[in-house]
């Protein structure tokens, strides 16, 4: 649900962040903040400091930042409403939740659960009636059984223009009601919307309980797409639905076992097999969100995607993205399919169940996964090969969250080196620095010569004095990249990976920025203006109308709407650039105390302190000006001039 902005504004106002914090954390009060042993790293000596006064926390150490909803989210596990209505709760606030308009909106959702039932019955009997026979025999011919429709569920719809349209006006849904649940497509300037699903096998998509919230549909033959799917509606959020999520549960929960396979058909083959835990995404990427819903199931979800390249890129991908979010006893493990094939054609072929068991048996755990994606590819013939081979193992370890988890990936990491290369790797200090987020360097640019020239358009920042000018550029920055994306979808074709790879020091940036990733990787193609108004519906609305503030508009005229694509393409590319040189020359502290630098006058000391210590390192590595020497490096300019 989303909250008012007023209403999380109070909460953080009302609830002390030491008070939050405090339960998990031994604070000592020093001036008008709190210190102690960061809970997000381990450490021997205090760098984790909590500010009521701007109701946040931050961690000089590993970078941990946010504010008191972040801190119960990531400590308790939690989801975003979940934590808010807890908080919400024990300091006795009032959750805005009876407004006439929350009761509107949720007997709208019963009309559209209503109508997707309704959709769904639809469907069913047309599979059965004359016009499904070819689907019948589409079914029958890939192995799907009698047992397996009633099941899953599957109907037809058939190829008319207006049968589902038709079919459900009888009985009382409105047009406008049945456009919004992404049944009938209604295109700008004809008044008449006309049925979605045409001529397609119909995999209804469920929420955990079993209610229909979208579906998908599969063309017979080879038409294109293959599979269509419902588009974002108020009941179905892609990156957070499973495919059979409710039919897998039961099981799944007493087997303590999970397994996700790629498509509608996999599931199906895998349960009808006997492997009746089986879901899988919905054509997108395994999010974290459904790695959240899998690890509620089972502590090592199976992934099982397709044996091809593809699949095995996803994989990868998966495994990267799971690293953050590891804890004890919390992983994933990887499943080989024998000749690139996929569960499906696997379990169709002699033998087939008895292999699937075997190749899941065989398993890999994540952090050989990590270690032979990592290795793919490359020939280490050459010490310089073999040492970015290790930094590339450790620069993913650190984005490991769990102190403990992190350690011991490492050791086991060391210990693959020094079998592999006979010696022992270089130590790097996970411990003192652990995770600033991850920034693969996929699409780094060359080292140009990023500091001998001065950045006409970094100096066209307004410089409202030395002090300010880093803090301003670095959230200036983050939101003119956020309000180009958000005016220029177009960018997502190139620059979706990169986006969902930086992070922003700014939680609530940072938590807008995600939200657009997942959005754009769920819904690609979508324009402006429907990116914009997905965002404005969800709860990062407050920090999209940030984002959008005439200060960016002004200060970076290509985020503007009107801006010529070749402007905007040529600046987003600069940004990233910058970007990426940053997180490779800087370590991660610097960049989160610029941020914090604005916060407080002590917050501004510590900041200064430790500018002075990195300085200190760099005179003595070269003799250089230190000031110099850091400015130029981090493209920001955090000395006042005194
Ligand atoms: P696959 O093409 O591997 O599907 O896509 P499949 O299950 O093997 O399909 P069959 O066996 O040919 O019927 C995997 C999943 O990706 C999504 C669907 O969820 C599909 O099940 N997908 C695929 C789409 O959403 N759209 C497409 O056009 C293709
Ligand atoms: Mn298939």
């Amino acid at each position: 649900m989303a909250f008012p902005p007023q209403f999380l504004d109070d909460l953080r106002a009302r609830v002390p962040a030491s008070s939050v914090v405090g339960r998990k954390v031994k604070l000592t009060r020093k001036g008008r903040e709190f210190s102690g042993l960061c809970p997000f790293h381990s450490e021997k000596s205090p760098s984790f400091f909590v500010n009521d006064d701007k109701s946040f926390y931050h961690c000089f150490g590993c970078g941990a930042h946010g504010d008191i909803v972040s801190f119960v989210m990531q400590t308790e596990g939690l989801g975003f409403a979940e934590t808010v209505e807890r908080l919400a709760g024990e300091a006795g606030i009032e959750v805005p939740r009876d407004t006439p308009t929350d009761r509107r909106t949720v007997e709208r959702r019963q009309t559209l659960e209503a109508a997707m039932e309704a959709a769904c019955l639809y469907f069913e009997q047309s599979l059965r009636g004359p016009s499904g026979s070819s689907a019948r025999e589409y079914l029958i011919r890939r192995g799907v059984r009698e047992e397996d429709i009633g099941k899953f569920r599957l109907g037809w719809s058939p190829d008319q223009r207006d049968g589902l349209k038709v079919a459900l006006k009888i009985q009382g849904f409105d047009e406008a009601l049945l456009v919004e649940a992404g049944l009938l497509i209604r295109v700008e300037e004809k008044p008449d919307p006309y049925d979605r699903f045409r001529g397609r096998v119909m995999f209804p998509i469920c929420d955990k309980r079993g209610r229909v919230i979208a579906f998908g549909g599969r063309i017979l033959g080879d038409g294109q797409p293959k599979y269509l799917n419902s588009p974002e509606t108020p009941l179905f959020h892609k990156g957070r639905s499973l495919y059979a999520l409710h039919l897998a549960r039961p099981a799944a929960a007493k087997k303590q076992e999970v397994i996700l396979a790629e498509g509608y058909m996999d599931v199906i083959a895998l349960h009808r097999a006997g492997f009746n835990t089986a879901v899988a995404p919905l054509g997108t990427a395994f999010t974290e969100e459904q790695m959240e819903e899998l690890w509620r199931l089972a502590p090592e979800p199976l992934l099982c995607l397709d044996g091809d390249t593809a699949g095995q890129k996803a994989m990868m991908r998966a495994a990267l993205r799971a690293l953050p979010q590891l804890k004890a006893g919390r992983s994933l493990r990887f499943v080989t399919l024998p000749d690139g094939l996929d569960p499906d054609d696997l379990l169709g072929r002699p033998g087939g169940p008895a292999r699937l068991r075997e190749a899941l048996t065989a398993a890999r755990p994540l952090v050989e996964a990590l270690w032979e994606g990592v290795k793919l590819g490359r020939v280490l013939d050459t010490p310089e090969r073999k040492a970015d081979f290790s930094r590339e193992l450790h620069a993913q370890i650190a984005t490991i969250a769990d102190a403990d988890v992190r350690r011991l990936y490492q050791a086991d990491i060391d210990q693959r080196l020094t079998g592999l290369f006979g010696v022992a790797p270089v130590q790097t200090s996970v411990e003192v620095a652990p995770a600033p987020p991850p920034f693969r360097p996929k699409f780094q640019p060359g080292k140009r010569g990023r500091w001998q020239e001065p950045d006409a358009f970094l100096k066209s920042i307004p410089q409202a004095n030395g002090r300010t000018a880093g803090i301003l550029n670095e959230r200036l920055t983050a939101r003119a990249l956020l309000a180009a994306f958000l005016n220029h979808p177009f960018l997502f074709d190139h620059w979706q990976e990169a986006l969902a790879e930086i992070s922003f020091a700014d939680a609530g940036l940072d938590l807008l920025r995600r939200e657009i990733v997942n959005l754009t990787a769920i819904r690609p193609g979508l324009d402006a203006e429907a990116l914009q108004s997905h965002v404005a519906e969800s709860e990062h609305a407050f920090m999209l109308s940030q984002v959008m503030q005439q200060d960016v508009a002004g200060t970076f005229p290509f985020t503007r709407r009107e801006a010529f694509p070749q402007d905007v393409r040529a600046k987003v590319a600069e940004i990233f650039g910058r970007l990426s040189d940053r997180r490779v020359t800087e370590d991660g502290k610097i960049l989160m105390a610029v941020t914090l630098s604005e916060e407080t006058p002590e917050a501004w000391l510590r900041y200064k302190a430790l500018f002075a210590d990195k300085a200190k390192s760099h005179a003595e590595l070269d003799g250089e000006g230190m000031a110099q020497a850091s400015e130029a490096e981090t493209g920001i300019n955090p000395v006042a001039p005194s």
